[in-house]
């Protein structure tokens, strides 16, 4: 008996290690979107337009399952890098038979996100920087981008939802627009953002 409770505090611990790990990674921690902030953000996407719509970040697939649910002939792909929360994640996929969900452990940045018709992201204010560099970088379609909490740099929200908690907490939604401008020499790419 005792060495069935050893294995279990130590399989606990190990765990808690691992989600300390990849919060000092990743620069924030596991924690999922609010009922509230799900709410909001499903009801930015509406009525969501062709290509997958994408979790940048999953956690334990609180805003993935709901938009899968939600959204049953949309494609939904979560990117998470913290294994316990994505196993978690998966977990509820498969219990919750959601086809056409699928969440990758795999860092956002390095992910495709080309044909994407919708973003969603909780993250944190570097985690918003890398974003945007990878958007300039990136992504030279139209999309929407819906933040929970926090902004994209250099930015003008289309929407800003308050939400009613005691916080407040700000729910931004974004349209990317890249527009080119051709110069005798070359061809520039810029990005602007409504
Ligand atoms: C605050 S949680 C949000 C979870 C979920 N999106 C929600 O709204 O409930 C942010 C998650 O983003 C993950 N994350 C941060 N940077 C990442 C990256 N570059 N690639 C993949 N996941 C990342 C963290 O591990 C964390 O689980």
């Amino acid at each position: 008996m005792f060495f069935v409770e050893l294995i279990l505090v130590l399989f606990a611990f190990l765990i808690a290690l691992s989600i300390v790990w990849s919060t000092l990674q990743t620069g924030i921690s596991p924690m999922m979107s609010s009922g509230k902030a799900c709410q909001a953000m499903l009801a930015s996407t509406s009525p969501p337009a062709n290509g997958p719509l994408i979790d940048l970040g999953s956690g334990w697939g609180t805003l993935v399952v709901a938009l899968a649910r939600e959204y049953p002939h949309h494609q939904v792909i979560g990117y998470e890098l913290s294994w316990f929360p994505w196993l978690v994640s998966i977990i509820r996929k498969y219990s919750l038979r959601l086809d056409n969900l699928t969440i990758y452990r795999k860092d956002f940045t390095k992910a495709d996100l080309g044909n994407a018709s919708v973003l969603f992201c909780y993250l944190f204010p570097g985690g918003m920087d890398a974003l945007h560099k990878k958007l300039k970088r990136e992504l030279f379609h139209e999309i929407r981008i819906v933040s929970n909490t926090f902004a994209l740099p250099s930015c003008e929200p289309v929407n800003v939802t308050k939400l009613k908690d005691i916080y407040q907490t700000p729910v931004y939604v974004y349209h990317w627009r890249p527009c080119s401008t051709t110069t005798p020499s070359q061809l520039i790419l810029a990005e602007e953002c409504f």
